[in-house]
C-alpha cells in the first residue's frame, strides 16, 4: 500500500530498531523488509513465530531472484516470514558479500513494495554511504526517514546526508519527492528543543528535509524489542513514543484508513 524507507547518515543510531518499532505500532498491517546492503540482523536477533530460527534462505534474496523475471506485488508474500510477536518480515542478505544478488533489483522491489496488497512496507535501508545502493528503492517510498541521535555529530551527519540524498532523489525538482524526514532519537524531555534546533540546522543548510518526529532514547525498551531483554515491550517509552510518530507520519503522508 505504501513504502516507508528508514536509514541513517552514519553509524548505528537504531535504524533496525526504529523499523521494527514503527512496523509494530503501525495502524495498518505492516511488513519489515531488510534492505540494508551491509546485511540484515533479524535472522540473528529474533525467532520465528513457530519458536525456531527464521529461515535465512527466504527473504530479499529469494525475492530478488524472482524479480529478475519481473515481479507483480502479490509475488512478495511467499517470501515473507512471521516473527515471534506477529510481525511479518522479509529477511535481508546475510553478509555484504551477498549484495550482488540484489544489484539491479532495487527499483523492481521498490515498485512491488509500493503496490503491495494488504500491507505497508517499512524498509530498513541501513546506513547510507556516498552512493546508497537502495536509492532506486527509495524513489518509490512515500517518505525516506533518516534516523539520528540528538548529538551534534549525528545531527550534522543527518543534515549532510539529507543534502546529498535530496540531490540524488530530487535532482533539484521543486516537488522534492519522496520527502525526506529526520527522526530524532532523544530524551523525551528534550524532544521539542532538539526538534527546533535540528530544523534550524536543516533549514540553514538548504537541506530539503524536516524533523518529522522524535523517538524516546530508551535502551531498555530497544533491547526488549529485539528480544535481548525480557519484559513487556509494549509499555516502554520507546513504544509509546513510536505510536505518536506513526500517527503523525500517517497523517502527514495521507496513509489513512485501516488496511
Ligand atoms: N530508541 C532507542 N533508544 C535507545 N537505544 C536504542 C534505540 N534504538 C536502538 N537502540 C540501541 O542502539 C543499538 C543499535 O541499534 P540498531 O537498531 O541495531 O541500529 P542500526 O540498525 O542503526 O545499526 C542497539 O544496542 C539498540 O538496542
Ligand atoms: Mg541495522
Amino acid at each position: 500500500m505504501g513504502l516507508l524507507a528508514v536509514a541513517s547518515g552514519k553509524g548505528s543510531p537504531g535504524v533496525t530498531t526504529t523499523a521494527l518499532v514503527l512496523a509494530a505500532v503501525w495502524p495498518r498491517r505492516a511488513l519489515v523488509a531488510e534492505c540494508d546492503p551491509a546485511g540484515g540482523d533479524l535472522v540473528y536477533r529474533v525467532a520465528a513465530e513457530h519458536g525456531g530460527p527464521l529461515d535465512p534462505n527466504l527473504g530479499m534474496l529469494s525475492l530478488a531472484a524472482d524479480a529478475r523475471r519481473g515481479l507483480s506485488p502479490d509475488q512478495v508474500w511467499p517470501h515473507v516470514q512471521r516473527m515471534g510477536g506477529g510481525l511479518d518480515v522479509l529477511t535481508g542478505i546475510a553478509t555484504a558479500e551477498q549484495s550482488a544478488g540484489l544489484t539491479g533489483s532495487w527499483s523492481t522491489l521498490g515498485r512491488a513494495f509500493e503496490a503491495l496488497p494488504g500491507a505497508d512496507v517499512v524498509a530498513d535501508c541501513g546506513r547510507l554511504g556516498a552512493d546508497p545502493a537502495p536509492a532506486d528503492l527509495m524513489r518509490h517510498a512515500a517518505m525516506v526517514l533518516l534516523v539520528a541521535r540528538s548529538t551534534p555529530e549525528q545531527i550534522a551527519q543527518a543534515r549532510d546526508r539529507a543534502v546529498a540524498l535530496s540531490q540524488r532523489l530530487h535532482g533539484g525538482s521543486p516537488l522534492g519527492l519522496p520527502p525526506i524526514g529526520v527522526l530524532l532519537i532523544t530524551d523525551p524531555r528534550r524532544a521539542v528543543r532538539m526538534t527546533d534546533q535540528t530544523n534550524e540546522i536543516l533549514s540553514a543548510s538548504g537541506a530539503n528535509a524536516v524533523v518529522v518526529g522524535a523517538l524516546a532514547d530508551d535502551p531498555a525498551g530497544a533491547e526488549q524489542l529485539s528480544g535481548r531483554r525480557s519484559g513487556r515491550a509494549d509499555k516502554s517509552l520507546l513504544v509509546r513514543s513510536a505510536r505518536q510518530v506513526a500517527l503523525d507520519l500517517q497523517a502527514r503522508l495521507g496513509l489513512t484508513g485501516v488496511g
